[in-house]
């Protein structure tokens, strides 16, 4: 069992997580994930390593609330023990030797950035993050991403924090405006990461981004988290998650997140899920 050891609440729909995992901690890089059960009869959900500590043997992961497991999560509090915990998983990001950087985040992809962004800043690197909210009541981690990198700028797809657009109007205007990027890192919904990619490809900047498949066994066994990268069939739970933005068959991967929709919105609105609810409210 794996204990909580700490729980907040960041905004309306995302938690934060700290959990004892002290082997996990002791191993965890940049880039990569664990995969949880929450109980014996849970579902397995892959969540990034989005912070860990090898003095204290702990790992944080930030989790959105979007379903069944991530609801399961958000009931359980510090204190509570998760029962699997398996990590770390896949491959850790390649972020040796970068000058000028730009990471992006979108949404809770920006616990997923955070990472990326903190490591490359201690390497030295100049980094730029831009991160997209769909409002200001949604944005997590400001200062935390403040303090891991050179220039902040948090765009809202409403406006309501004053920067109105999308991460690719704040990235456009960092590029048109000089910025001399060897790498841009975009980590959020395909969408979004499909559209940065289109932006930097006629710049020729290498862009990486994180692929969120669906997951079930994350070591290359099952198949789930299949995707074609330049033509070939890559696994993202082994072979990634980082992938270069250019070569990624979006459109695909985009058909292929939606395969189980009705069977996840028939385990949310279950009876069972009712009452889980219920008794935590
Ligand atoms: C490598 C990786 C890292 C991730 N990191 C984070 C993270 O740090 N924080 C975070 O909030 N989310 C992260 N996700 C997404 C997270 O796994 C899903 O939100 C979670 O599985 C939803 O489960 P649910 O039962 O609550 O929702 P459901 O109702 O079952 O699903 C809601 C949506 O979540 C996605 N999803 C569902 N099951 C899986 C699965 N087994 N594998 C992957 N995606 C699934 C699908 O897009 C689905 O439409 C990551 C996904 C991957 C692949
Ligand atoms: S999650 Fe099963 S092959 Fe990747």
């Amino acid at each position: 069992m794996f204990k909580i050891v700490d729980k907040q609440v960041l905004n309306p729909t995302t938690i934060k997580m700290v959990i004892d995992a002290p082997l996990i901690a002791k191993k965890a890089a940049p880039g990569q994930f664990i995969i949880l059960r929450v109980d014996e009869k849970g579902e397995r959900i892959p969540l990034t390593i989005s912070d860990s500590d090898k003095e204290n043997g702990t790992v944080t992961i930030i989790i959105q609330i979007v379903g069944k497991t991530t609801m399961l999560l958000n009931n359980l509090e510090k204190g509570d023990s998760i029962l699997d915990f398996v990590g770390p998983l896949g491959k850790a990001s390649e972020l040796d030797g970068y000058k000028k950087v730009a990471v992006i985040g979108g949404g809770t992809g920006c616990a997923i950035a955070f990472p990326q962004a903190k490591a490359l800043h201690i390497a030295g690197a100049k980094v730029d993050m831009i991160a997209g909210f769909r409002n200001t009541d949604l944005i997590i981690l400001e200062q935390e991403m403040k303090d891991v990198c050179d220039k902040l700028t948090v765009m809202t797809d409403d406006g309501s924090n004053g920067n109105k657009g999308f991460v690719t109007n704040a990235l456009k205007e960092n590029i048109e405006n000089g910025a001399d990027y060897d790498l841009v890192i975009a980590i959020g919904p395909l969408p979004m990461m499909k559209a940065v990619a289109e932006l930097t490809r006629p710049y020729n900047i290498k862009t990486i981004i994180s692929m969120n498949t669906i997951m079930v066994d994350g070591t290359g066994m099952c198949g789930g988290c299949r995707l074609t990268v330049d033509g070939e069939t890559k696994f993202a739970c082994i072979d990634g998650p980082d992938f270069d933005g250019h070569l990624v068959d979006f459109d695909e991967a985009m058909r292929r997140s939606t395969t189980y929709k009705d069977i996840e919105y028939r385990e949310m609105h279950s009876d069972d899920c009712r009452l889980l609810n219920k008794i935590n409210k």
